[in-house]
């Protein structure tokens, strides 16, 4: 049943997490200049709180936060905390950049936790969160509290904890499914009878950030909304430790497509969807699986005969959303020597690049220069081109050469690879290898030039575009050190192409390494 008893809120705010939670999961990680690109794209799906990082855990984390404070002033911007004076401090100090900061302060309050983790009693856990909740409104008036893993918590003591929590001034209780363990039925009842007995709960917005461990995250945050929660945590494509969070694409549609159920709407552009998943995906090289709701490639298509059939008579046969709604274009635009600036800034917009005037006319000259050489530039040229202004970091293909050296056993053609990189301090390298086939080949001289071994899972080449100004696209999913991790080039040649994916990959672990070592290592669900 629908709760309208807990009227806080108009409607659903929307608290994004990707560039925290998301953001701290294997093969997930991001630079800052790569956090400021999503947080653009974020600003403009309409997000109402984007969680910026976790100042206290890395260097990265903070400058990331000193730039996306610096560029969105409308909107509002979190940090997280443990509850520990330092933290809180770190925090304040990175929020000085936003216009409208609010921190976020955690602990973990369930008895496992407690005994476990935190080695504290339970009066040990009010106390800490009385003492820095109330340290951190003396910084900022906009206070989340979270009691992490607050489902598997008894319900007497998390009712004490948001009650201590509100007393010292926080403004939003977040009530988290940190393992992915509830059920929609439970979830619903845990939120309903919270904000029915806790005194002061009308004061403050409630909170859902569930996990996905057991494929529930999107529906219980949908039934922590029937209990009362105003706010939902989630990421796009749903990334996250471990299964991931409840993604932002579903939650979204689910609260638009079944409003007539939930009376409840969100400040989401619902059309900005499809752009900003995809974004994310080429940011972090992590591409969303074919049937995933809403923005998968196969979310809208209707292969069986009966399902055409049906869709050519009414579309609502077997569409309970539009896609252009989410959206998915039909037409893909491509541009050439002739399209001026506006015409590349709206392209680029559309792709979910939103760039400062500076950096526009950068790409826009880098796309003329691409336009000597090819006759169109297709989305996938820029946003290569903005992988390779992200990647200016890391190596880079000066060039590359391939020969055939002869046959190898019954059947395997020997082939022989020359690359030659910048390094990322701007030094040449170059390297020869040899491998069966063009392919290995390219891949051993990479390594050997980089230093970098991976693991080749699955390799794969198709064409983007149409006729002679069609271009090969690649797409690597590699394994190094035991995580997996995707890449993808496009060029007119498909070797050359392999050898950008290559590096697509190559430059990320060089990013993440470059991040551990300024990181303190500190991760939470
Ligand atoms: O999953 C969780 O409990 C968290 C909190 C830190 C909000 O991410
Ligand atoms: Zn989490």
């Amino acid at each position: 049943m629908v709760n309208t008893s807990n009227s806080q809120t108009p409607r659903i705010r929307i608290f994004d997490t990707t560039l925290r939670d998301g953001e701290q999961s294997p093969g997930c990680s991001m630079s800052p200049q790569q956090k400021l690109v999503m947080a653009r794209a974020l600003a403009e799906l309409g997000v109402d709180i984007i969680e910026t990082g976790f100042p206290a855990s890395s260097q990265s984390d903070r400058e990331a936060m000193a730039l996306i404070g610096r560029e969105l002033r409308g909107t509002t911007l979190a940090v997280l905390s443990r509850c520990l004076a330092t933290d809180i401090e770190t925090s304040a100090r990175a929020l000085e950049a936003a216009a409208h900061p609010r921190l976020h302060v955690f602990l973990s309050t369930s008895p496992l936790h407690r005994e476990h983790k935190l080695r504290m009693n339970k009066e040990q856990v009010l106390e800490s969160v009385r003492k820095h909740v109330a340290m951190a409104r003396g910084y900022v008036d906009d206070v989340e509290f979270s009691a992490e893993d607050a489902t598997r918590t008894e319900e007497d003591f998390l009712a004490e904890v948001t009650e201590v929590a509100i007393a010292a001034g926080a403004t939003t209780i977040n009530l988290p499914d940190t393992v992915g363990f509830s059920t929609p039925e439970e979830i619903r009842g845990m939120f309903s009878r919270i904000i029915a007995r806790v005194p002061g709960a009308e004061r403050v917005v409630f909170s859902a950030h569930c996990h996905d461990d057991l494929g529930l995250a999107v529906a219980n945050s949908l039934a922590a909304v029937e209990g009362g929660a105003r706010q939902v945590e989630c990421t796009v494509n749903g990334i996250g430790e471990r299964a991931g969070n409840c993604a932002i694409e579903e939650i979204v549609m689910a609260l638009k497509v079944r409003n007539a159920f939930y009376a409840q709407d969100t400040a989401i552009d619902t059309r900005r969807i499809v752009p900003t998943s995809q974004l994310l995906q080429r940011l972090v090289g992590m591409p969303v699986q074919r049937n995933k709701a809403v923005v998968g490639a196969n979310a809208f298509a209707h292969e069986s005969g009966i399902h055409q059939h049906g869709m050519l008579r009414h579309r609502g046969t077997y569409e309970i959303m539009r896609p252009e709604d989410v959206g998915w274009e039909s037409s893909q635009m491509v541009l050439g020597r002739h399209s001026g600036r506006a015409a590349v800034e709206a392209r680029l917009r559309a792709l979910g690049y939103w760039l400062e005037e500076e950096e526009l006319k950068l790409v826009f000259e880098q796309f003329k220069a691409l336009c000597e050489q090819q006759r169109v530039v297709t989305d996938a040229d820029l946003q290569t081109l903005m992988q390779d202004a992200s990647d200016s970091q890391g190596y880079r293909l000066s060039s590359m050469t391939v020969s055939n050296v002869g046959q190898h056993g019954d059947t395997a053609q020997r082939a022989s690879a020359r690359v030659e990189l910048s390094d990322p301090d701007g030094q040449r390298v170059s390297e020869t290898a040899e491998g069966d086939g063009p392919v290995d080949a390219l891949f051993a001289a990479l390594a050997a030039a980089t230093g970098v071994q991976l693991t080749l899972d699955s390799y794969q080449v198709h064409s983007v575009g149409i006729g002679a100004d069609a271009r090969g696209e690649a797409n690597l999913s590699v394994t190094h050190q035991g995580t997996a991790y995707e890449g993808s080039g496009t060029s007119g040649d498909i070797i050359e192409a392999s050898a950008l994916a290559w590096l697509d990959v190559a430059n990320r672990l060089l990013r993440q390494t470059t991040a551990a070592h300024s990181d303190s290592g500190v991760a939470v669900a």
